[in-house]
């Protein structure tokens, strides 16, 4: 009894069953098909997949920010703090992005204004969370960039966005996301678009706030390298749904979905100091415009059998704290 209070009070997001649609002019994407997964207070929670398997609009989803006009939930919930989001008014809901939820995106200019300076930026989402005066929140602002490790921040609050380089602009971007303290920040592929160095740079800034913060983090991402290095807990998806859920030992010591064994396989090699690509996982992913029977990853799966093909597997516990959608999870991981 007590130890199920003490999980209850650690968990932050609740999210269950969670549908998104894409409705084109004559057809339906299924971006997520029912996902459920939990974030608790504090944790890094890491989410891989390859490109298009619903990792962003996961994120989208949770934040409400997906275009009203061509994306529906349709189905479950997204609870916060026990609250569903899915039920807050616009109001309610842009209260809690930014100041208990903040995201930062792959490319700072979607967070960043160009016409304004940067510091007048992070001085408003100061403002806006915060009953700070106009002077205060600027000094906050500076406070926030040092903390970042932008040199010179007494200079740089008065710079355009355009001013600064990509790896500041990032830096600046998280600023801007942890000014108001988020409970949860969702960093969705923060560090692709920047070089190697300044990726590494970025991610130990996110891994040493976080620390220093409390804040729980979300960490989207293709590259299990990183999930590796940052992530407590990890769930992999594959074709808008989740395949494998695990904490970041157990994932990488025995992973139990194929798909899983694939992506680690095609990690790419950082040691040598470049982007060295292993093979790719064969085969294509498939659409979700049509109803998939069966495994979504049968058709490209080595250990695929007839069961596979005809019947969609369960997520099913393989360990503790440990789940994967696999008919031959044992199999796999015993391989
Ligand atoms: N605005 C949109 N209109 C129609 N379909 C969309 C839209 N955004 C995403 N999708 C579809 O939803 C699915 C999931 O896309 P999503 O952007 O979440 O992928 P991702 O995992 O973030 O990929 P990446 O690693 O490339 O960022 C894809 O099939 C994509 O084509
Ligand atoms: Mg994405």
């Amino acid at each position: 009894m007590q130890m199920h209070q003490t999980a209850r009070n650690d968990l932050l997001l609740d999210v269950r069953n969670l549908e998104t649609h894409f409705f084109g002019e004559d057809s339906v994407t299924r971006a997520l098909g029912g996902i459920s997964f939990q974030v608790k207070k504090g944790e890094t929670l890491g989410v891989v997949g390859e490109s298009g398997c619903g990792k962003s609009v996961t994120a989208l989803s949770i934040l409400r920010l997906l275009p009203k006009v061509s994306a529906r939930t349709v189905g479950g919930e997204v609870r916060f703090h026990g609250r569903d989001l899915l039920d807050l008014s616009d109001r309610e809901m842009r209260k809690i992005r930014g100041d208990q939820i903040a995201m930062i995106f792959q490319e700072p200019m979607t967070s960043l204004n160009p016409v304004y300076t940067v510091g007048r930026q992070i001085a408003e989402a100061v403002q806006i969370h915060t009953k700070a005066s106009r002077s205060a929140a600027m000094k906050k602002a500076e406070e926030m960039l040092r903390l970042v490790r932008i040199a010179d921040p007494e200079r740089r609050v008065n710079n355009y966005p355009h001013e600064m380089s990509g790896g500041m602009r990032q830096r600046a971007m998280i600023a801007m996301a942890l000014a108001c303290s988020p409970e949860l920040l969702i960093a969705d592929e923060p560090t692709t678009a920047l070089d190697v160095t300044i990726q590494a740079q970025i991610l130990r800034l996110i891994v040493d706030l976080k620390e220093r913060t409390g804040t729980a983090v979300m960490f989207i991402t293709h590259d299990l390298g990183v999930v590796a290095e940052t992530c407590q807990r990890v769930i992999v998806m594959y074709a808008g749904r989740i395949v494998e859920q695990a904490n970041v030992i157990d994932l990488f010591a025995r992973p139990a979905h194929p798909y899983t064994q694939g992506l680690m396989r095609s990690v790419p090699d950082r040691r040598r100091g470049r982007q060295r690509r292993l093979p790719e996982i064969p085969g294509i992913v498939p659409s979700l415009r049509e109803p998939i029977v069966g495994c979504s990853f049968a058709p490209r799966c080595p250990f695929a059998i007839d069961i596979c093909r005809e019947k969609r597997p369960p997520f099913l516990d393989v360990g503790s704290s440990h789940a994967a959608a696999c008919w031959r999870a044992e199999e796999v991981m015993g391989a």
